[in-house]
C-alpha cells in the first residue's frame, strides 16, 4: 500500500500515475476529507481493468498504518516569490506529519515533496528518528530534468543525445547544474555552449517554477512523474540513480545538512549516495548551497 498526504495538485497528479499506472492500493489523505474522497472518486476511474489495486480518500492517519511507501506533499498554503516564504508553517506542518506518521507506521520509505524539500526533510528526519535512508527529498531529479529540457533548447539538441546532466544541492537558488560532467553525444557540454549560455542555462533552471507560476500558476506533472519513478524503482524492485535530498553524514564533506546528492535507490530507499566529479567551481557552489540550507534550518 502507499499513501499520499495531501490531495492537491501535485498529490492528487501523483496518485492518477499511480491508478492509472497499477502501481499499488493507494490511500489519498487530505485534512479536508471532501477533496480526498472526490479525487479518489474521480481517480478510481483510471485503474485498469486488469487491476485489482483500489484507491481510497481519508483524513486518517490510521489508515495508512500499511503503507510501506508515504508521500508527502502537503501544503499550508502557497507561495508566490520563494520556496521559502512559509518556512515557518511548513516545518512545524512536517513536524506534525512525522509524529502522526510515527504514531500509525513502523518503518515506511517516506518522500517528501513539500517545499522548501531540503529544510522539511531534515526536519521530518530530526523529528522521527527514521533511518536516513527512508527519507528522500525529491526535487534534484525535477531540476535536473529542466536542465536537459533548457539545453535542448539552448543549443538545439535532442534530450537522447544529453546524459549526466545532473543538478546538485539545493532546491532553490543556490542550486548545482555540474555542467563540468554534462555530455552532448559523449562530448563535453563546455566544449559546445560558452558562458553566456551556461548562465542563462543555470539562471533558466533556477527560475523554472517562476515561468510555470507565470502561466499557471503552479508546477504538477513533473514532480508527480519525478516523484512516482521513485515509487516505481521501490515497488518494482528496479534500480534507479537519481540526485536526491538525503541527510549527509560526511558524504561530499558536508554533515547535518539534507540536499541533493546523486543516490543509489531500490526496495527499501537509498541503498548508496554515489560520488560524481565536480570541478573547482562547483565545489564551491555546492559548498555555498550546503550552507544556504543551513542557514534556512538555523532561522527556524
Ligand atoms: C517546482 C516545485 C515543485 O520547482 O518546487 O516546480
Amino acid at each position: 500500500m502507499i499513501a499520499i498526504i495531501g490531495s492537491g495538485l501535485v498529490g492528487s497528479s501523483l496518485a492518477f500515475l499511480c491508478a492509472s499506472n497499477s502501481l499499488d492500493d493507494i490511500i489519498l489523505l487530505n485534512r479536508t476529507k471532501s477533496k480526498a474522497l472526490g479525487e479518489a472518486l474521480d481517480i478510481s476511474n483510471s485503474i485498469p481493468e486488469t487491476s485489482d489495486f483500489t484507491i481510497h480518500g481519508t483524513d486518517d492517519y490510521s489508515e495508512i498504518s500499511r503503507a510501506g511507501i508515504i508521500v508527502i506533499a502537503a501544503s499550508t498554503g502557497v507561495y508566490l516569490k520563494n520556496r521559502h516564504e512559509m518556512i515557518g508553517a511548513q516545518v512545524k506542518m512536517i513536524k506534525e506529519i512525522g509524529r502522526k506518521i510515527k504514531e500509525n507506521c513502523s518503518s515506511p520509505v517516506i518522500l517528501i515533496i513539500s517545499n522548501p524539500v531540503d529544510v522539511l526533510t531534515y526536519f521530518f528526519q530530526q523529528e522521527t528518528g527514521f533511518p536516513r535512508n527512508k527519507i528522500i527529498g525529491i526535487a534534484s531529479s525535477l531540476d535536473s530534468k529542466r536542465f536537459r529540457y533548457l539545453i535542448s533548447k539552448t543549443i538545439r539538441v535532442k534530450n537522447s543525445q544529453i546524459s549526466n546532466a545532473n543538478v546538485l544541492g539545493e532546491h532553490g537558488d543556490s542550486m548545482v547544474p555540474v555542467f563540468s560532467q554534462t555530455k552532448i553525444d559523449g562530448k563535453n557540454i563546455l566544449e559546445i555552449i560558452n558562458s553566456t549560455q551556461k548562465e542563462e542555462i543555470s539562471e533558466g533552471i533556477q527560475n523554472y517554477w517562476k515561468s510555470i507560476r507565470d502561466l499557471k500558476d503552479r508546477s504538477q506533472f513533473g514532480i508527480a512523474k519525478n516523484t512516482f519513478d521513485v515509487m516505481e524503482s521501490i515497488v518494482r524492485n528496479q534500480t534507479l540513480s537519481i540526485p536526491a535530498s538525503v541527510l549527509l553524514k560526511g558524504e561530499f564533506g558536508e554533515q547535518d545538512v539534507c540536499m541533493g546528492v546523486p543516490v543509489k535507490i531500490f526496495s527499501k530507499g537509498i541503498v548508496e549516495i554515489q560520488s560524481i566529479e565536480l570541478d573547482k567551481t562547483e565545489k564551491e557552489l555546492f559548498k555555498k548551497s550546503a550552507q544556504t540550507i543551513r542557514n534556512n534550518i538555523k532561522s527556524i
